[in-house]
């Protein structure tokens, strides 16, 4: 399938918050915006269809989920990750991050600890506080360009639990900001740290369908009966398909108890889908897999071609993402502090990044990158920013 992604189509005035908040955010309106994480691509043909054809029959009253839409979830995921799920234990709520809000009031008291391995998610911080629990970091541990989770200080912050009284481990599967998809060893020996130690896992795997060839994710429950039963998994089509404007995302929760208290917690608070949103599911899991082909194959080409020119930009060095259209920018060896930095790429190089420590204190002298934009503007930010350090 060919879709014309290098057209750059300008998003400015239709409700963005890449393209409309960039003044508010950056404090001006002149950058190329590569920060918050939606793409710069039109969505799939049948995901337009699917909408319009809704939005030609006039009547939008209260929705309900029809059988069909968990069909085609079951089969996606069945067929994508051999992983057999059942319609019962399909939530549906507004995004991945409502869902992970409600799944920690869920699973936890005020007081407890949830366990994340930053640098990661910023949103994952608010979650956690406002469910007036504590952060308990596992940082991750950066080898030779290459991110990996610490399993011994795990097993430590465990032992030492009586300090602080986690409950659970938030785990965000493929990692953003590192671009980590996760080994099935690695999952294994997470899950088994956490059925040891009582820890129920939330797992965000709402990239999961953006990876890059040689790599597989595998859904954190899927690896074990016993996982299964200690996880709360967040699928979505908003980042596969990009649809985070329509809000829509599905929580997978095969625990009963766990599945029943999760309702609740969100009785009253939740209100039914958007029916658009259901129909950009629906045709999105179902027919959108061509778009997706392609879209996968762009997004690598964008990161190759990203890679190799950062080979002649001195200072800043790419973590080649393994998943998720988010690269991680090691920028250390520009030897400046966070505000200079965060100052150089708006004011001289005119890119909107997001600023690594928004992360946690290890994205120190990090910047993310949003890759998911069409190849000339790619090309254009990075000679802006390749201009901009030679001038350094
Ligand atoms: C790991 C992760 N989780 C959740 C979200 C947000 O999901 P939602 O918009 O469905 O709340 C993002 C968006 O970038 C993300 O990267």
């Amino acid at each position: 399938m060919k879709c014309d992604f290098d057209k750059v189509h300008s998003r400015k005035n239709t409700y963005s918050t890449k393209w409309d908040c960039m003044k508010d955010i950056f404090g001006r309106d002149d950058l190329i915006p590569m920060w918050i994480a939606d793409m710069d691509f039109p969505v799939a043909e049948p995901i337009r269809k699917a909408i319009k054809n809704r939005a030609d029959y006039p009547f939008y009253g209260y929705s309900r989920i029809k059988n069909s839409l968990m069909d085609v979830i079951i089969s996606r995921v069945l067929n994508k990750f051999q992983w057999k799920i059942e319609k019962e234990w399909i939530v549906f709520t507004p995004g991945v991050i409502s869902g992970v809000n409600i799944a920690i009031r869920t699973v936890t008291s005020p007081g407890d600890g949830i366990i994340i391995q930053q640098p990661v998610y910023h949103l994952f911080f608010p979650s956690i506080i406002n469910s007036n629990c504590k952060i308990v970091n596992n940082p991750l541990k950066l080898d030779n360009g290459k991110y990996e989770m610490d399993f011994k200080n795990l097993s430590q912050l465990t032992e030492e639990n009586e300090r602080y009284n986690s409950k659970a481990i938030l785990l965000c599967s493929p990692h953003n900001p590192i671009g980590r998809v996760w080994k099935r060893e690695e999952l294994l020996e997470l899950g088994k740290i956490a059925i040891e130690n009582n820890l129920f896992v939330i797992s965000d795997e709402i990239h999961s369908e953006i990876i890059y060839k040689g790599y597989k994710h595998h859904p954190f429950a899927s690896l074990s009966k016993e996982f299964e039963d200690n996880s709360i998994t967040c699928i979505s089509p908003s980042k596969t398909f990009n649809l985070a404007g329509l809000n829509v995302s599905s929580m997978i929760i095969p625990n009963k108890k766990i599945r029943e208290k999760f309702k609740h917690t969100m009785a009253g608070i939740v209100s039914q889908p958007n029916i658009f949103a259901l129909e950009s599911f629906e045709a999105g899991f179902k027919d959108g897999d061509p778009w997706l082909n392609y879209l996968l194959e762009y997004l690598e080409e964008n990161l190759d071609f990203m890679i190799n020119y950062f080979k002649d930009i001195k200072g800043i060095e790419p973590i080649r993402a393994e998943g998720t259209y988010l690269i991680w920018l090691d920028c250390r060896k520009l030897n400046l502090n966070q505000a200079d930095l965060k100052d150089f790429m708006i004011n001289d190089a005119k890119v909107g990044l997001e600023d690594g420590t928004i992360f946690g204190d290890d994205g120190e002298g990090f910047m993310r990158m949003n890759i998911a934009l069409p190849r000339p503007l790619l090309e254009e930010a990075l000679k802006r920013i390749k201009i901009s350090v030679n001038l350094l």
